[in-house]
């Protein structure tokens, strides 16, 4: 059996985050400058049944029969041999390596699920449809943060422009004029649950009053993906900015985030916004050939810890 490797891209969320966990649709885009990669090779002295995983970036070299069923890249695997009825695989072990930064809402953990889940079925000879990969994907992202949207899964397994509802069909579309964002890290770690269990709390309080501003947040949705498919790329700079607003009215920006969002508006980005969970992670701006250098200049000198340029086609 030779060495299977697979790999999976990042994400942003250029509209609807949060409010997509109540019904309201999103559109996420896939960020191929960074990636998870898994690589399956056979381990020819082990025991069948045998597996062994390294992740050196989460400080990870364990059998996964000893690792806990709570833990995320353990699950993948188990949920891959479960898909496929294989309770004792030929022994093999499993690295996973990448680029993608954790907890800053560019869909490391759904990547790392994503690329394990494809190496592992390949390399035990069946190679899982699309809809099969995601599915398992959100399996393992329940564990990451209770309840899951399941659009990080969505757009990182089909590698395209995504507008998602929970619970239908993903959607794809046409993307009319390719544009450029320019994704700016806090360097603030923000785990996605816990932006996600406070919006829970606030809701639950005050039901009516969020419900209002994630309808609001569906309208701006549905007029971007209208925008990004006759090729009116300049209209999204202003609902990017309307976007904003209401997630710093549902209380997941942060200074650090609202620092980099003026900054970049400052230095000629149409617009600008958190992206993902917030409270932390990174920002989108968007930009064009004109702007684009001078915005992540001064992003960087405003303490963006990381900047990618990526064209959304
Ligand atoms: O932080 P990220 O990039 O994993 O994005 C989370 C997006 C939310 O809408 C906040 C949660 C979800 O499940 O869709």
């Amino acid at each position: 059996m030779p060495a299977i490797s697979a790999s999976a891209p990042g994400k942003v969320i250029l509209f609807g985050e949060h409010a997509v966990v109540y019904g309201q649709p999103a559109i996420a885009v896939p960020v191929q400058q960074v990636a998870a990669k898994a690589v399956v090779s056979p381990a020819i002295q082990a025991a069948s049944g045998s597996v062994h995983i390294t992740a050196p970036k989460v400080n990870i070299d364990s059998d996964l029969a000893e690792m806990p069923e709570g833990d995320p890249l353990a699950a993948a695997v188990r949920a891959t041999l479960r898909e496929l009825a294989i309770e004792k695989p030929p022994a093999f072990k499993l690295r996973i390596s990448s680029t993608i930064p954790l907890a800053a809402g560019l869909g490391s953990g759904a990547a790392v699920s994503v690329a394990i889940i494809r190496a592992v079925s390949t390399f035990l000879g069946e190679t899982l449809p699309d809809e099969r990969v995601s599915a398992l994907a959100l399996e393992v992202e329940k564990l990451h943060h209770g309840t899951p949207s399941g659009i990080d899964n969505a757009v990182i397994t089909f590698t395209k422009p995504v507008f998602f509802t929970k619970g239908q069909p993903i959607q794809t579309f046409r993307v009319a004029k390719p544009f450029t964002l320019t994704i700016a890290d806090t360097g603030v770690a923000s785990p996605t649950r816990v932006a996600v269990g406070a919006v829970r709390a606030a809701w639950k309080k005050n039901k009516q009053h969020y419900e209002d501003i994630f309808a609001a947040i569906g309208v701006i949705v549905t007029k971007a993906r209208a925008a990004i498919e006759s090729g009116d790329n300049p209209a999204l700079g202003p609902l990017m900015d309307q976007n904003h607003s209401y997630l710093q009215e549902i209380d997941v920006s942060s200074p650090e985030l609202d620092r980099l969002v003026i900054v970049a508006r400052q230095a000629g980005a149409r617009g600008a916004k958190l992206s993902g969970g917030g409270r932390g992670g990174n920002m989108i701006a968007l930009v064009d050939e004109a702007s684009a250098e001078t915005v992540s200049d001064a992003l960087l000198t405003a303490g963006a810890k990381g900047i990618i340029r990526t064209i959304v086609q």
